[in-house]
């Protein structure tokens, strides 16, 4: 029998979290966990958290409650929360469930081997200190996992913009980058194990400023020399800030291949007043000049976005202002979200606006934004495509990938393994896929069924 303890991770929230879940998977199993896909027979359950709307910090207390049978069956059971609710209400979290042994914060993920040691039989831990060290380099990656084509990589967290509405830089704290060798060190490693695609994060990836040798680096610089590494063939960076889109990075974009065509940039808001009273520090018009910029470096760029619909003192007017810029901009993808009191932040004090307007104001701008997504889906019919397939679909020899305008693309071929980077011709279009083949030349004779 093997002493290997089984470990279930839930990830809830943002790319960081997800990213954030490996390195503790990383770290746990130093202390002898394997990660398991359900929380049945686990030794440790961990809750990886968000923070950032209401509902999405009262998710885990529900979730936490559905592990109330495995607790009294196990007693050894360890149940850790991590992530930003973590931090946000750190001892208040084993309050409010007191089967919760573990509670640790982004900045403390290196320490989690010493938590779960202390914790259990009754034992609490508990870490939501913002640290001194450098908590990447503590949590290095293992060697030498095989994994799949597409890898996070974060290389700056946290916020000092202060949005009003915004948790993010109570729960991640100040920005700080990662300096650029072990950026580049950890890319390396990641291509060795199968990868090809990069994805860089960060809670304002494009305030990236590292350092490097004598000087610092901005994204630009650090994209550049990520460029340079052999076998990485698609780089991608999310997400970022508006003010933070500097000249480099925007003319990179028309000069760097391996750098995809697609570009998350939230703007919140249509209405100058709003954006002012969000601390946003940018108006409706510097951003729409800031699209055409990007535009003219990369005519084909597909631009996405986040939206708060009802945040405070939002009139119909202002709303209409946000309207306008979605037609103005013609956004390929998007998030939108009726506007959170969050505790602690500016706005959560001020007047809010009714249920009722935000729910309507929701529904209208996510039709618009659907069809402009519909509208961006259906022009790549006909068109060829480099898909990257990054696992196996739903039907029998079926792939998945993604194009370079990051669409999903389902191509049914015995000609592809995961991990390919191939032309394919779309088809079909659906609102959150396309369909696809690989030319013709490129298939084998005589498929079944032809
Ligand atoms: N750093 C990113 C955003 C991180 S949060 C940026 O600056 O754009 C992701 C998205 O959640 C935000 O863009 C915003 O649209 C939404 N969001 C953040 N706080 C919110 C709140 N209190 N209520 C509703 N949506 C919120
Ligand atoms: Fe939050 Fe983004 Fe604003 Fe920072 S820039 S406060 S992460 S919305
Ligand atoms: Fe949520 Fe924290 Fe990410 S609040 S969106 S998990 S930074």
């Amino acid at each position: 029998m093997s002493d290997t303890k089984k470990l279930y991770i839930k990830t809830y929230g943002c790319q960081m979290n997800v990213y954030d879940s490996e390195r503790m998977a990383e770290v746990l199993s130093g202390a002898g966990y394997e990660q398991s896909e359900t929380p049945e027979n686990a030794d440790m359950i961990l809750l990886n958290t968000c923070h950032i709307r209401e509902k999405a910090a009262e998710k885990i207390y529900s979730e936490l409650g559905r592990f109330k049978g495995l607790k009294a069956s196990n007693p050894a059971l360890k149940i850790g929360v991590a992530g930003c609710v973590a931090q946000a209400e750190g001892e208040e979290i084993m309050r409010r469930q007191p089967m919760v042994d573990i509670v640790v914060g982004p900045q403390s993920y290196h320490r989690l081997a010493e938590l779960e040691a202390r914790a259990g039989g009754g034992r609490k831990a508990l870490d939501t200190d913002f640290p001194e060290e450098d908590k990447f380099e503590r949590m290095a990656r293992r060697p030498k996992m095989r994994r799949g084509p597409s890898a996070f990589l974060t290389v700056q967290e946290g916020c000092d913009k202060f949005c009003a509405f915004c948790v993010v830089p109570y729960t991640r704290g100040v920005e700080v980058s990662r300096p650029v060798e072990p950026i580049l060190a950890e890319a390396r490693d990641l291509v060795e194990r199968g990868v090809k695609e990069i994805t860089l994060l960060g809670q304002n990836v494009n305030a990236y400023h590292g350092h490097d040798g004598g000087g610092v680096s901005g994204l630009a610089g650090l994209i550049t020399q990520l460029a340079g590494v052999d076998g990485l063939e698609r780089i991608r960076y999310t997400t970022s800030h508006p003010n933070d889109m500097t000249d480099d990075l925007i003319a990179l974009h028309g000069d760097c291949e391996k750098l995809m065509p697609y570009l998350h940039l939230p703007v919140q808001s249509g209405s100058d007043r709003i954006l002012k009273a969000m601390n946003r520090k940018h108006t409706a018009d510097a951003y729409l000049k800031l699209i055409d910029r990007i535009r003219a470096a990369r005519p084909d760029i597909l631009i996405s976005g986040d939206f708060i619909v009802g945040f405070p003192g939002e009139s119909d007017a202002d709303f209409a202002q946000t309207m306008s810029l979605v037609e103005a901009v013609g956004y390929g993808q998007a998030y939108s979200f009726k506007y959170s009191p969050r505790p602690g932040t500016p706005a959560a004090e001020r007047d809010q606006v009714p249920e009722d307007a935000k729910a309507d104001r929701l529904q209208k701008l996510q039709e618009l934004l659907k069809s402009q997504q519909v509208a961006a889906q259906e022009r790549m019919v006909g068109r060829t495509v480099r898909v990257l397939f990054e696992r196996a679909g739903r039907l029998e020899g079926q792939f998945v990938g993604k194009s370079e305008h990051l669409q999903a693309v389902h191509v049914s071929d015995p000609n592809l393994s995961i991990g390919d980077v191939r032309t394919v011709r779309i088809v079909e279009s659906a609102p959150n896929s396309l369909a696809g083949q690989l030319p013709e030349q490129e298939r084998v004779p005589n498929l079944p069924g032809e």
